[in-house]
């Protein structure tokens, strides 16, 4: 589109098409004003009208002037739109997320939402809130599915927050497992880690920095066929309980690993345990292991996002940074 603002993130469809996020200009205000009531009018009606259709451009124009608006764009065709707003409070609000309805479940929406994250721990936000309409369960669900939860009520809405992730660069599988032993020195017995990343991400070469920086017996390996091993300390610190969830459905089948009885005192992390694992722990770490865009780079990002209060953030900066 011309003049358009420069995209922040493209992939492409199972189909071909192109998907991509970026800012709005306000002289688009009115375009997604139109897309947001579009999407929210295609919700079933329950309880009262949705805020969003009180919305006018020109609260979408301020909005977009201050850089806070952004859409989801298939072929350059916007079909997404939500709303950044910093509060008075210094919060930051998520806002007037919605996708026009013949393009749902074509992963727009976590499209979008993923890159907003990014952009936002990106540029050292702390934490995210947004209202979801209480009449919504699916919504709730959803928004869980991508890290928020649910923290006390405003209105006919939860408010659900969600912290933001320090990220780190690693170049090689040594690296992986120097942060890995970086990270050990902030563990101590009870906490639980939950690591996700594609097949080959690096989840168990991460484990093996941390087994090292732990001190317990080798060697941590891909625990695939086992789903559970503990590592002992050789230090008289906590042991290492490496679990994999690849092959697990359900949180009560990793129930049946009965982790709760090691939990205390040892450090448990659970590989593929994003959706099944959380409920071990509300304080917990996730670590969130990404390749880039170019398959000839070996990098991979590391996103760490604490939840609950155990993890520091500065100190988890100061992790990821590698030693002088
Ligand atoms: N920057 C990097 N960080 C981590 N591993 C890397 C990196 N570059 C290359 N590698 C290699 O990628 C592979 C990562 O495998 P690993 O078993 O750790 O992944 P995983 O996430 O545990 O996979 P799975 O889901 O199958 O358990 C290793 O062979 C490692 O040497
Ligand atoms: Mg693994």
């Amino acid at each position: 589109m011309h003049g358009a603002a420069p995209e922040l993130a493209v992939a492409t469809l199972a189909d071909g098409r192109r998907l991509a996020v970026r800012t709005l200009t306000p002289d688009e205000a009115p375009r997604a004003l139109e897309i947001v009531q579009r999407a929210f009018a295609a919700r079933p009606r329950i309880g009262a009208r949705a805020q969003a259709f009180s919305d006018d451009a020109d609260g979408f124009r301020r909005v977009a002037a201050s850089g806070g608006a952004f859409a989801a764009t298939l072929d350059g065709e916007p079909v997404g739109v939500t709303l950044v707003t910093h509060r008075d409070d210094g919060s930051v609000r998520i806002g007037r997320v919605g996708v026009l309805a013949e393009h749902r479940e074509q992963g727009v929406a976590t499209f979008l939402i993923t890159v907003i994250l990014d952009l936002l721990a990106s540029r050292g936000e702390a934490e995210v809130h947004l209202l979801a309409r209480r009449e919504y369960p699916h919504l709730r669900r959803w928004w869980e599915q991508h890290g928020f939860t649910v923290d006390g009520d405003e209105g006919d809405c939860h408010v659900m927050r969600r912290p933001l992730p320090v990220s780190v660069a690693v170049p090689d599988a040594d690296a992986m497992r120097a942060l890995g032993q970086r990270l050990a020195g902030l563990f101590a017995p009870g906490d639980l880690v939950i690591a996700t990343g594609d097949l080959g991400a690096g989840k168990t070469t991460l484990t093996q920095g941390i087994g090292a920086g732990l001190g317990v017996e080798g060697p941590v390996i891909s625990p695939t066929f086992v789903l559970a091993r503990v590592h002992r300390s050789v230090t008289g610190g906590p042991d290492l309980v490496h679990v994999d969830a690849y092959r697990l459905g359900s949180f009560a089948e990793l129930d049946d690993l009965d982790l709760d009885a090691s939990l205390p005192a040892s450090v448990t992390l659970v590989e593929w345990g994003a959706g099944v694992a959380e409920q071990l722990a509300s304080d917990r770490l996730h670590i969130d292991i990404r390749r880039g865009l170019d398959p000839t780079d070996e990098t991979r990002w590391v996103f760490l996002t604490p939840f609950g209060t155990r993890f520091d953030r500065a100190a988890l900066a100061a992790a990821a940074k590698e030693n002088p």
